[in-house]
């Protein structure tokens, strides 16, 4: 191996930045390798559009949230919007065009940083013979194949922030606020957050609530000298009876309504089943995606990264750097990509210690 080549694709997640530092970092110092990026992730590759990576270029992002590498959402090549010669575009199997752009470019190792989306492209690019390395990139921290991503602790930190900043205002104005925070179908986010910032409830999608819960939940706050509730709502969180809301519309209503997201219909139903307190709603979104990153993610990074450059070493190709228990290592990207097509996603465990502590705790 003499050049590797790194992309990232899909959303941005805290660490991106300090991945491609440490893999470029551990590429050159400790290999000898030739380290390029590819920008706008699969997009880059088809175009050749590509930039060299240097440690000088990487040294200062350890802790920067984003990736210098840009990111394009969706940029499949195996099924790639182009021009169909006539003034239209049409969907084309593009992936040899990025093959032999690897071979041009001198590449003999794709690292690719990403989720399911961007790994599957990975996988099949590994499938017509390229060597690739995966490194998973979520923050909502729902991979089964990996104990725990970089991004996630990070964004969990932000998300406690809000918790604890929006205690201030629940508590001076005795009123109930609900705070929705990411982490798509899996309730982590919501979870740790809600349990660190002092939420005293908290609604995740591996539990269905119902808002006769919460107005018994806040009015026996009320009866213990607690006159004041901070909610975390996961976005995935759900109604036991089903209501849907889907993105901004509440689907079931007579005459849809739009609104911020699930934590503005939980307060809308709230402001009408509670009349003693104001009630409140914030949805922070992509901030928690921002900023710098924690400790822990930057060492997580770190790890990710540099195992990337030991498999490479190794000549075991075909693989995702993972996470099992305090040790890094590794699992197919077959098998991964198998997990997501089917969707097993890593949920929090309605029955498990961490809930059960929450509970103990009157969450
Ligand atoms: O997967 C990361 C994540 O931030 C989720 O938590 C969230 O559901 C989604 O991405 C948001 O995606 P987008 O940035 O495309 O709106």
């Amino acid at each position: 191996v003499k050049r590797i080549a790194l992309l990232s694709g899909g959303g941005d997640c805290p660490g991106l930045n300090a991945v491609i530092r440490a893999v470029t970092k551990a590429a050159i110092n400790e290999y000898g390798y030739e380290v390029i990026g590819y920008v706008y992730g699969y997009r880059g590759l088809y175009n050749n559009d590509y930039i060299e990576l240097t440690v000088d270029k990487v040294e200062s992002i350890y802790k920067e949230g984003g990736t210098i590498l840009f990111s394009s959402n969706k940029d499949n090549l195996f099924d790639y919007l182009v021009d169909d010669g006539h003034g239209g575009k049409v969907k084309k199997d593009v992936s040899d065009v990025g093959v032999e752009n690897l071979k041009k470019a001198g590449v003999d190792v794709l690292v690719v940083l990403g989720g399911d989306g961007t790994l599957t492209s990975a996988r099949d690019f590994s499938r017509k013979g390229v060597n690739v390395i995966g490194i998973p990139k979520t923050m909502d921290n729902d991979l089964p194949a990996t104990d725990l991503t970089y991004g996630f602790i990070s964004a969990s930190t932000v998300g406690t922030e809000f918790i604890d900043r929006l205690n201030t205002t629940a508590k001076s104005h005795h009123r109930v606020i609900c705070c929705e925070l990411m982490g798509r179908d899996a309730g982590w986010i919501a979870l740790y957050s809600g349990m660190a910032g002092n939420a005293s409830c908290i609604l995740i999608p591996e539990i269905p609530f119902t808002i006769d819960n919460i107005v018994k939940h806040v009015a026996k706050r009320d009866e213990e000298g607690y006159p004041y509730t901070v909610i975390a709502v996961a976005e995935g969180a759900k109604y036991a009876d089903g209501t849907k809301v889907i993105g901004k519309i509440v689907e079931d209503s007579p005459d849809p309504i739009r609104l911020g997201g699930i934590a503005a219909k939980v307060a809308d139903d709230l402001e009408k089943a509670i009349p003693n307190h104001e009630v409140r709603s914030v949805n922070p979104g992509h901030i928690i995606r921002g900023g710098d990153i924690q400790s822990y993610d930057r060492i997580l990074s770190i790890r990710f990264g540099v195992k990337a450059l030991e498999l490479i070493k190794e000549g075991k190709f075909g693989n995702v750097v993972t996470l099992k228990g305090e040790e890094m290592s590794y699992t197919s990207l077959e098998e991964v990509i198998g997990d997501a097509k089917f969707g097993k996603q890593k949920h929090v465990d309605p029955e498990g210690e961490l809930v059960k502590a929450a509970k103990a705790i009157g969450i």
